[in-house]
């Protein structure tokens, strides 16, 4: 690999602020189940730092504890729990009130946010996201929780009336599905993992919980909260191997619901491990090649700005990243040489320097795998076209701009979760909305330009092919209250605060005929408060 720096971008292990060192490694030996930490004494994985440490032998990655490998064995304990915390919908949390199990989530709540330095420095470390990135992944994780329960108390206000129809007394309730395995991905470990946690577990579902590959032990100051904050059984973890640990909790057949977020070749493998697929509730979040589509009248210095960030903020490790950008002919050198002068300012370093834009990447042997992209564009006629495109040392690299790129690169097609932009011309836009077409997922788009006719001419097909079209902004997932989805091998099911409460139940009820004696009955429940769910009591 070409390494054209003379200085490291990695630090000495003195040059790091004593605030950010990580001077003692995390040996994280325990795993919750069943209401205990339970203390692991078999193998363990280490966990490496994408920061390196620069010594005079180069760039090494800091090693910053080891995790349980859990085996078969413990998996197997773990969903044996949940299930009986689940108990065929009988257990304490299931039918606990929705007012007692917010109050659970309230102080899970609190104890996490005592734990928000740990957690920060864990994010920086761990998957090397800026000390700003980290400190707003856990905010708006917080965020989420609080928006969680104002949204429950919502639908529970509306939930709590009986409704009358043709003669049939009926109250309709949303009820939860059973037990929820909860997988989350590498780049937000801590937000993405609790946008389906919690909303799982706040609708009465119980929890087997498996952190990402990386960014495990971030969430071991949270094991504690977990187990103190909600009856034993309901929140469970795994660690270690997928095929190990997860594979005999879906062969059982015992899982209701599949969340998670990471590759559809994961995702189609899991689900196709469940032996009675249409009892299995899945909601995927998947990969995407979202482009941005620049047209001749765009305001330049606006899509610059909005790719650039809409690229590459955290790396392009987002699943809601641009990873293709598709230039009008008539403006792709003037787009193109503004565009990389914007990659080329950004700013790299280590994760606790302010103002860090690009950052080392965690997944091991990243930097060859985007540069193996890159040269597979090149063999087929593209370039690299920013000046500083070539930089890289061991975890890290500055971004590339690759152009042009054609659909028979795997840049073309591929998605690649990194620093590297492929760009593309078109002459007619029916070649940029064949593009979103042909590809095999169907995320977002972003479109840059200011003839509001254009605009609506694209809005229209585009709608049918991506699930949020973005107008003269970058694609992303936030407002966290509006739908996050996607077609084809992008996702499956819809999250935001209130569509992630619905995914994880279903709609359940109680009917009976309008009689006198069926009105007596049900007035005397509602007035003994004999059930939590044929109930008027209202949530203030
Ligand atoms: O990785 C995918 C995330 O859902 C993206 O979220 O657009 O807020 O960065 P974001």
């Amino acid at each position: 690999m070409t390494e054209l720096r003379s200085a490291s971008v990695f630090p000495r292990s003195n040059d790091i602020p004593e605030r950010f060192r990580f001077t003692t490694p995390r040996e994280q030996r325990a795993w919750l189940c069943n209401g205990e930490l339970r203390d692991w004494h078999g193998a363990l994985q280490d966990v490496l730092s994408p920061v390196c440490i620069a010594t005079d032998a180069g760039p090494v990655q800091q090693r910053i504890g080891a995790h349980p490998l859990l085996g078969a064995a413990e998996a197997e304990e773990t969903l044996d729990a949940a299930t009986r915390a689940w108990a065929n919908g009988r257990g304490e949390w299931p039918t606990m009130t929705v007012e007692g199990r917010i109050r659970c989530v309230e102080r899970f709540t609190a104890k996490m946010q005592e734990r928000r330095d740990e957690i920060v420095k864990l994010l920086m470390w761990e998957i090397g996201k800026s000390l700003a990135d980290a400190e707003k992944e856990f905010d708006r994780t917080v965020v989420y929780i609080r928006d969680t329960i104002d949204a429950l108390k919502e639908l529970d206000r509306i939930s709590s009336r009986l409704v009358i129809e043709e003669g049939v007394i009926g109250q309709i309730r949303r009820a939860p599905l059973g037990v929820a395995l909860c997988m989350g991905p590498f780049n937000y470990p801590l937000n993405e993992t609790f946008t389906t946690l919690i909303p799982a577990l706040i609708m009465g579902n119980t929890i087997i919980f498996k952190p990402p590959k990386l960014g495990v032990l971030l969430h071991e100051p949270l094991l504690e909260a977990f187990r103190d904050s909600f009856p034993k059984g309901v929140v469970n973890t795994v660690y270690g191997d997928g095929p190990t640990v997860i594979t005999p909790i879906m062969k059982s057949g015992r899982v209701d619901v599949l969340a998670f977020i990471g590759s559809s070749r994961v995702g189609d493998i899991l689900k196709s491990q469940h032996p009675k697929p249409h009892r299995l509730r899945c909601v995927l979040g998947l990969e995407a090649k979202n482009a941005a589509i620049v047209l001749p009248d765009a305001d330049l210095d606006l899509a610059v700005r909005e790719c650039t960030s809409g690229a590459l903020s955290y790396n392009g490790q987002r699943c809601t990243a641009i990873k293709m950008i598709l230039v009008h002919e008539s403006i792709a050198p003037t787009f193109l040489s503004k565009f990389c002068e914007s990659v080329d300012a950004l700013r790299d370093g280590m994760p606790w320097e302010p103002g860090v834009q690009i950052t080392p990447l965690p997944e091991e042997n990243k930097t060859s795998w985007m540069r193996g992209l890159i040269d597979d564009a090149i063999a087929k006629g593209a370039k690299v076209v920013n000046a500083r495109g070539n930089e890289t040392e061991a975890t890290w690299m500055h971004p590339a701009v690759v152009y042009p790129v054609g659909a028979d690169a795997r840049l073309g097609h591929e998605e690649q979760f990194g620093p590297v932009v492929p760009v593309a011309s078109f002459g007619d836009v029916d070649e940029a909305l064949r593009f979103v077409a042909d590809s095999s997922y169907g995320q977002q788009v972003a479109i840059f330009g200011s003839d509001p006719d254009a605009i609506a001419a694209l809005v229209d097909p585009l709608v049918n092919q991506v699930c949020r079209v973005n107008v003269n902004s970058q694609c992303q997932r936030g407002p966290d209250t509006f739908p996050f989805t996607g077609r084809k091998d992008s996702a499956e099911g819809t999250l935001s605060v209130t569509d992630a409460l619905r995914v994880f139940t279903i709609r359940s009820l109680v009917a009976a005929k309008a009689t006198d004696a069926n009105k007596a009955i049900i007035r005397s429940i509602l007035n003994e408060r004999s059930s939590k769910f044929l109930s008027t009591d209202f949530i203030l």
